[in-house]
C-alpha cells in the first residue's frame, strides 16, 4: 500500500525512480508521481492510474540527479492528479511524499494552517505545509521537520526535499516501513529493498522516532532529539531477477508454479543433517510452555491459520484459537494464562495484525511472527520469527505464501508433538515432500483448469464453494482468490450450512465448486452437492484419490489428510487465475487492493 523511493547521487534520477516505482506496483496503488530536483526547483510529474501513464507523461522531459517518487493508494481524497504525491508547500520550496495515515491531520490543519490554502484533499499535504509554516517562523528545514514530526499522530514514512539544499533527502518514519540504502554513486530511500535493487543491495533499517538525512555520500541517522545513531547495514538477499516474471504472462501464474519449489525449500531450511526439525530452541520452549496458541492474521494468512489450528490440535493436542486481526484488535476474547501469540503475515506489515501485536507486547505476552519478510515490522517487533522462505510474492493475490505458511505451521505442529513425546506421530517433513510432488502434477494440469474456468465461470455473477472439515477452510481461500481477481461474487461455505440459508441463492446454472478430500465427510459433502444439483446448480467436484468417484471433475493425487489444503488449493488458484484472465481482469493488480495493507 503506497510506496516511496528516493535517490540522490550521480545518475540521472527519473528512470531510477520510475523503475523503483514499477517494483513497488505490486503493493497496490491508484496514482503515482515523482519530483526531480532541477537547476532551481523540484519539478513535479504526477498521474492518476498506472506508472506506464506517468512514464508516458514524463517522456524523457525530466532531468536531475536527485528526486523522490511515490505510488499512492487513496485514503484521504479520491485517486486524482491533485491528490497524487509528491505534494509541495505553498511557496514550492519543499516537496514531500508520505505513506501511512496522519490521524490528527484535521486538528493540525485547524491549529496551524488557518491561513494556508491547501491544494489537495490529502492528510499528507498538511505535513509539508506544517514544515513550511515553522520555517516561516525562522526554523531551519531540519528543525522545522523535527517540530512537525513531534506533532504527527498515526503512521508515516516520509521523504522530503528542499529546493535550497539540493544535496539532502530528509527522511523519517513511524510504524510504516522505510529503508535507506548505500549505492556506489549515490544513496537511496525505499519502502522495500526490492524497489532499489537496481542501485544497491546494501540497506540500513530505519526505526520509528529517527530523523535521517540522506546525501550523495552519507546516511546520517539521529534520534528526534538530535543524538547520533549508528546501525549496521544489511545485504538484501535478493536479486533483481527474483522480482521479475521472466517468461510468465503474470506474476500470479509464476508464483503458483513456484509452490513445489517453495515447499522443498522449506523442508530444507527446517531440517538438520539428522533429518530432525531445525527450530530456534527459544521458539520450541515458547511453544511448549504455552497453554494455548492464538493465531492472529488477515485474509489469506487467516485462512492458513485455520488450517494450522486443525493440524496443531490433531497432531500435538495443543489448543489453538484463530482470530481475524482487525476483530481481535477491538473485541479481544478472554485470553488464557500463558498464551503464545502467533502472527501470520506474508508481508509482515499488516496494520491490523500489528495493532494486535502492540497490545500483546504491552500485556507482556510472547509473540511469534511467521512471515515471508523477516526484516518486516511484525518480525522485528515479535519475540521470534519463523521465515516462510517463499521468495518475493509480487502478485497481489497471495498463493505461494499461503501454502508456505501452512507448511511451516505443520512443521511447528510436528515439533510440538515430538516435544511431548509423540515420536511416531505425523512426519510433516516426509509428508510435505509428497505434497510438493502432488503440487507439480497439479501445476501441469493448466489446460484442464482453464477448461473448468471456461465451463463454469464464463458470464456468471456469482459462485459458491463448499467443503467440510479441513476442506471448509480451503474453500474459504478458493472463494477469496476468485472474488479478488475476477470480481465474481464468490463465497465459501461449510457444506452442512447450505440448507440453513445459502441454498436460497442457488438458481439454474449457479456454479458450486465442492472440495472433498476428507473420507469421513465425503458422503456428506456429496449429499450437499446433490441438494444444489437438484436446484439447478452447475456443480464441480474436486476430490482426492481416496475420495474420488467417477465423474469428478478434478482428482487430486493423495497427500496426508492434514495437508490436503496444500494440494487442493492449487486447482482453486489456477481456476481463479484463468477465470480472471478470460474476463480481461488485471490479474496481478486487482482493483482497489493493495499487497501490503499498512492502514487499519
Ligand atoms: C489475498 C491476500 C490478502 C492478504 C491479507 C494479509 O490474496 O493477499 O488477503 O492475505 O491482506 O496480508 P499479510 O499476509 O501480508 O498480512
Amino acid at each position: 500500500m503506497c510506496g516511496i523511493v528516493g535517490y540522490i547521487g550521480e545518475q540521472q534520477v527519473p528512470e531510477l525512480l520510475l523503475r523503483g516505482l514499477e517494483k513497488l506496483e505490486y503493493r497496490g496503488y491508484d496514482s503515482a508521481g515523482i519530483a526531480v530536483v532541477g537547476e532551481t526547483e523540484a519539478e513535479l510529474f504526477k498521474e492518476k492510474g498506472r506508472i506506464a501513464t506517468l512514464r508516458k507523461s514524463i517522456n524523457g522531459k525530466a532531468e536531475g540527479t536527485a528526486g523522490i517518487g511515490h505510488t499512492r493508494w487513496a485514503t484521504h481524497g479520491p485517486p486524482s492528479k491533485e491528490n497524487a504525491h509528491p505534494h509541495q508547500s505553498t511557496s514550492g520550496r519543499l516537496t514531500l511524499v508520505h505513506n501511512g495515515v496522519i490521524e490528527n491531520f484535521e486538528q493540525l490543519k485547524e491549529e496551524y494552517l488557518g491561513e494556508v490554502e491547501l491544494a489537495s484533499d490529502t492528510d499528507t499535504e498538511v505535513i509539508v505545509q506544517l514544515v513550511e509554516v515553522f520555517m516561516n517562523q525562522g526554523d531551519s528545514v531540519k528543525k522545522a521537520f523535527r517540530k512537525t514530526l513531534r506533532l504527527l499522530k498515526g503512521s508515516f514514512a516520509i521523504a522530503l526535499i528542499d529546493n535550497e539544499d539540493k544535496d539532502t533527502i530528509y527522511v523519517a518514519k513511524n510504524k510504516s516501513p522505510l529503508l535507506a540504502g548505500y549505492g556506489e554513486d549515490g544513496n537511496v530511500v525505499a519502502s522495500d529493498s526490492m524497489a532499489m535493487l537496481h542501485v544497491t543491495k546494501e540497506f540500513v533499517e530505519l526505526m520509528d522516532g529517527e530523523v535521517v538525512t540522506v546525501t550523495r555520500d552519507n546516511i546520517e541517522i539521529t534520534t528526534l532529539d538530535g543524538e547520533e545513531v549508528t546501525r549496521d547495514s544489511f545485504t538484501a538477499e535478493l536479486d533483481e531477477s527474483d522480482t521479475e516474471k521472466g517468461t510468465y504472462a503474470h506474476y500470479m501464474l509464476k508464483e503458483i508454479d513456484e509452490q513445489p519449489f517453495v515447499i522443498r525449500n522449506i523442508i530444507q531450511k527446517y531440517q538438520d543433517e539428522n533429518h530432525d526439525i531445525k527450530l530456534d530452541p527459544e521458539v520450541r520452549e515458547a511453544l511448549n510452555e504455552a497453554d494455548r496458541l492464538y493465531i492472529i492474521a488477515a485474509g489469506t494468512s487467516y485462512h492458513a491459520g485455520l488450517v494450522g489450528k486443525e493440524v496443531m490440535e490433531k497432531v500435538a493436542g495443543k489448543p489453538v484459537e484463530v482470530h481475524i486481526a482487525s476483530e481481535f484488535l477491538y473485541n479481544a476474547p478472554i485470553v488464557s494464562e500463558n498464551p503464545l501469540f502467533i502472527f501470520i503475515s506474508q508481508s509482515g506489515e499488516t496494520a491490523d495484525s500489528r495493532g494486535v501485536l502492540v497490545n500483546v507486547k504491552e500485556q507482556c505476552h510472547k509473540a511469534l511472527t511467521i512471515t515471508n519478510v523477516p526484516g518486516s515490522t511484525l518480525s522485528r517487533e515479535a519475540d521470534f520469527t519463523l521465515h516462510t522462505y517463499a521468495g518475493p510474492e509480487i502478485a497481489v493475490a497471495s498463493t505461494k505464501a499461503y501454502t508456505a505458511q501452512m507448511a511451516v505451521l505443520s512443521i511447528l505442529a510436528m515439533d510440538a508433538a515430538r516435544s511431548q513425546g509423540y515420536e511416531d506421530s505425523f512426519n510433516a517433513i516426509q509428508e510435505l515432500s509428497i505434497v510438493a510432488t502432488a503440487m507439480e502434477t497439479l501445476c501441469d494440469q493448466k489446460d484442464e483448469m482453464e477448461m473448468i474456468a471456461r465451463d463454469y465461470l464464463t458470464d456468471v455473477r456469482n459462485c459458491f464453494f463448499i467443503g467440510r472439515a479441513l476442506d471448509y477452510h480451503v474453500v474459504l481461500e478458493g472463494a477469496l482468490k476468485l472474488k479478488e481477481i475476477s470480481y465474481i461474487q464468490a463465497e465459501g461455505f461449510a457444506g452442512g450450512e447450505l440448507k440453513h440459508g445459502t441454498i436460497a441463492l442457488i438458481e439454474d446454472k449457479t456454479p458450486v465448486i465442492a472440495v472433498t478430500t476428507q473420507e469421513h465427510v465425503n458422503l456428506n459433502i456429496r449429499g450437499n452437492v446433490q441438494e444444489v444439483d437438484a436446484r439447478g446448480a452447475n456443480s464441480c467436484i474436486i476430490s482426492m484419490e481416496n475420495t474420488a468417484k467417477n465423474g469428478d471433475q478434478i482428482v487430486l493425487p493423495k497427500v496426508h489428510d492434514y495437508l490436503t489444503p496444500l494440494a487442493s488449493v492449487i486447482p482453486l488458484q489456477l481456476i481463479s487465475y484463468f477465470a480472471a484472465l478470460h474476463r480481461g481482469c488485471d490479474v496481478d493488480k486487482p482493483r482497489n487492493l493493495a499487497k501490503s495493507v499498512t492502514v487499519e
